[in-house]
Parts: structure tokens; sequence; C-alpha cells
């Protein structure tokens, strides 16, 4: 006999703290779509919307696995020739107490797993104040409460160190780093990597340090020279962490969803919660299969497009910092990674009004700095700068006239 289904099915209620700002804002710019106007989403990191394609070697590699029928489960910390290509990186990013390596489903598994695998009910782990919201709807997720630290806008983004500080307690598990970061596009200078590293041996820490643009520096020395990416683990061999890294946008393939963790540290401290990581790791069967076949190929092939991804990114870098140093009500501390910029405006409302009347009235898409965490009294907005100068241009004019009609140019 069917039964009738007559209550509502509810979700959990852990849930009704997650938010995910980036893909929520896709509802308002549903209703500009339905009217017939085109969005331009300044919104998503993806480079595959724009001018950039993935390496032909590296797409050829994953093709070539699935031809040859690498089409079953995968062992699940990874296959063998893709962790040696891991270890090798590891090496070149001066790494140099590797314990350990595994292959996880896009650094969005790296995370989940990590922290899963750590932190017990009561405990916590510090995440940076703007953060990449995945960490934080983790932490809804496992019912972890939230214990934010705040990046110092004044100190070009550096975290704060006495907000740290101030934060920790003796349920603190761990400090998350986002270097190069994500939405503020800042890098962690060697002696803030420094000063972490004796916060995290004085505390028992791990460190997470979340370093999928590692390969996006936009910066150059006094010499003209790029600057080197520093990594955390370079730094401070002997503590516990582990560097998160990946091909969605190293490699321009973020659907293809391949990322990995890197163990390093004192390695009798760091063995049980390695051994833990690996009972979710066999829990959860394995990584994508066929595209594991790329990541030898990716890492250790031509690099040759990264000059070019890297040449787009710095004019494209360049021109969003010369519009926000020339519109009133906006400031903005350059970007030296990655592709977000992360202005600041003096508006009389909320950066989620802004936001949403900016999609609906000149049909740009930017996600508010409230989306990310921010200083109380503070309003941001983080922009993609990956569109090309034309589109750019076209867009950041159409935010300045936003600007001015709504608020004034005072
Ligand atoms: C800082 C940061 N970490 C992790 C991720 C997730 O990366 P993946 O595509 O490898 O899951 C992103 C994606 O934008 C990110 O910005």
């Amino acid at each position: 006999m069917p039964t009738t289904q007559t209550h509502e099915i509810a979700a959990a209620k852990r849930l009704e703290n997650v938010r995910y700002a980036i893909r929520d804002l896709a509802c308002v710019a549903d209703e500009v779509i339905k009217q017939g106007h085109k969005v331009l989403p300044l919104n998503v990191g993806d480079p595959l919307n724009f001018d950039f394609q993935t390496p032909p070697h590296i797409i050829e590699a994953a093709y070539k696995a699935m031809r040859d029928g690498k089409n079953g489960y995968a062992p699940s910390p990874g296959i063998p020739e893709a962790l040696e290509a891991i270890r090798g990186e590891a090496a070149r990013k001066g790494i140099t107490t590797v314990r350990d390596v595994f292959v996880t489903s896009g650094v969005s598994e790296t995370v989940d797993l990590c922290i899963s695998a750590l932190v017990n009910p009561g405990e916590d782990i510090l995440t940076p104040k703007p953060d990449y919201p995945l960490y934080s709807a983790v932490l809804c997720k496992l019912g972890i409460a939230l214990n934010a630290y705040d990046l110092n806008e004044d100190d070009v983004w550096q975290p704060e160190l006495a907000d740290i500080e101030r934060k920790l307690t003796s349920r603190t598990r761990a400090i998350v780093l986002i270097n190069p970061n994500n939405p503020t596009g800042s890098l962690c200078s060697r002696q803030m990597l420094e000063q972490i590293a004796d916060l995290a041996r004085r505390h028992n820490l791990v460190v997470f340090s979340d370093e999928i643009y590692d390969k996006l520096i936009l910066d150059y020395d006094s010499q003209g020279n790029a600057i080197p990416h520093i990594a955390f683990a370079a730094v401070a061999p002997d503590v516990p962490c582990i560097t998160f890294g990946g091909m969605s946008k190293n490699y321009l393939v973020p659907g293809w969803r391949i990322g990995w963790g890197i163990v390093s540290g004192d390695a009798a401290a760091i063995k049980p919660y390695t051994e833990g990581i690996h009972r979710l790791l066999r829990a959860r069967l394995c990584a994508n299969h066929p595209e594991q076949y790329a990541i030898k190929p990716a890492l250790e092939g031509p690099q040759d497009h990264l000059i070019e991804v890297c040449r787009k990114l710095r004019s494209r870098r360049d021109l969003t910092q010369k519009w926000c140093e020339s519109t009133p009500r906006v400031s903005c501390v350059a970007p030296r990674g990655a592709f977000y910029a992360y202005p600041k405006i003096d508006i009389p409302e909320s950066d989620e009004v802004f936001v949403k009347e900016l999609i609906r009235q000149k049909h740009v898409m930017v996600v508010h700095g409230s989306g990310f965490g921010q200083k109380p009294g503070t309003q941001h907005f983080r922009i993609v700068f990956l569109p090309d100068e034309k589109t750019l241009t076209k867009a950041y004019a159409g935010i300045a006239e936003f600007i001015r009609d709504r608020y004034g140019n005072e």
C-alpha cells in the first residue's frame, strides 16, 4: 500500500550556519537572467570560464588512462606514480621532512578529511577571517564552533598575531593558513611564517597550509624576477603540517577534482594523526582514478602555460588595482598572488545589499565581504579578475557608475 508523505523533510540543524555566499548569489543572478540579461560572473574562481586553456598534454594523459582501462577504483591514498610526483613537487617546494602524501578529490576533500580526522567535539581550529568559506562550512558540518582570527588589512592582510594569541585555547588543535590567499590575494611573509611556526610549536598545533595557488605569484623582486612562493613547511620542517595542493588552479582543470595533502614535520608526532587520515581515505575508497595519471605529466612536464597565465593575471591585476585607486569610495591592498582582489568600500549600507543590487542593475556579479567574514564595521567585495582587459574595463565602468548613482562620489 503506498503511503502519503505529509511532513516536510527538514535538513539537519547543524547546517543552519553553512553559507556559501559565492553560489548563494546565483539565485539573484537567475532572476536577472530570466529577464533576458547576460550576467558577467566575477564571482567564481574558474579560469576556464575565461580565456585560459588546459595544457593539452595533461588532457591527453587522462584520456590515455581512460582508454587504457584505468577506470576502476584506485588505491585509496592514490596511484604510486602520482604519489611519487607529489613527493618530487614537495622537494621542489623545499619541504625536506615529508612523512606522507595522499591524493584527494580536489583540495575540497583534503580540507574536509584533514579537519575530520583531527578535531574532536569541543575542540576547535583557528581559521582566517576573511576565509575561503569551505573551511567554516566543514566546521559547521562537524558541529565545531568557529574560532576565526583576523587578517590585518592595514598590514597587507597578514595574519594578526595578537588576535591569534587571544583566540588560542587549550582545545585549539590547528591553524589554517591560506597562502596565496583567497579572497585577499595576499602572500604571507617569511617572517610571518616563522612567527606562526613558533606559535604552533608552543601550542602543539597542526598547521594546515592551503597553497593551492602557489604557482600563481604576480609580484616581481627589485631585479624583475618573479618572487618565489614560500611554503610554510619549508620554513618549519619540524612543525606538524599538511600542505594542501592541487590541479584545479595551477593546471587549469578545476572540474577534474584532483588535490593532495603533503604531511611533514616531526615523524613520531605526526604518525597517529596520519594513520587517522588513512582510515578516512580508505573509507571513501579513492579519488578520481584516470585523472590521477595526469598528475605526473602536469608536475614534471612543460610549465609554459604558467608563464602565459601569470602574464595575463599580472596585467589584469594591474588594471584592477588602478581602477580601485581611481574610484571614489573604493580602496584595495594590491593582490600579490592568485586571481582575487578584495577592495574595501565606503558605503552606508551592507555589502550584501550592494552586491545584490549591482547584479540587478549592472548585471555584474561579485561576492560580498560578509560572505567571507570581515572585521565589524568594514565592508568589502571580492572580484575575480580572470576576464580579459576589455571585459574587466566594462565591468569596472558599470560598478563605478553604480557606486556614483547610488551613494554619490563623496
Ligand atoms: C583557498 C582554496 N582552497 C581550496 C579550494 C578548493 O579547490 P579544489 O578545486 O581543489 O577543491 C579553493 C577553490 O577555489 C580555494 O580557493
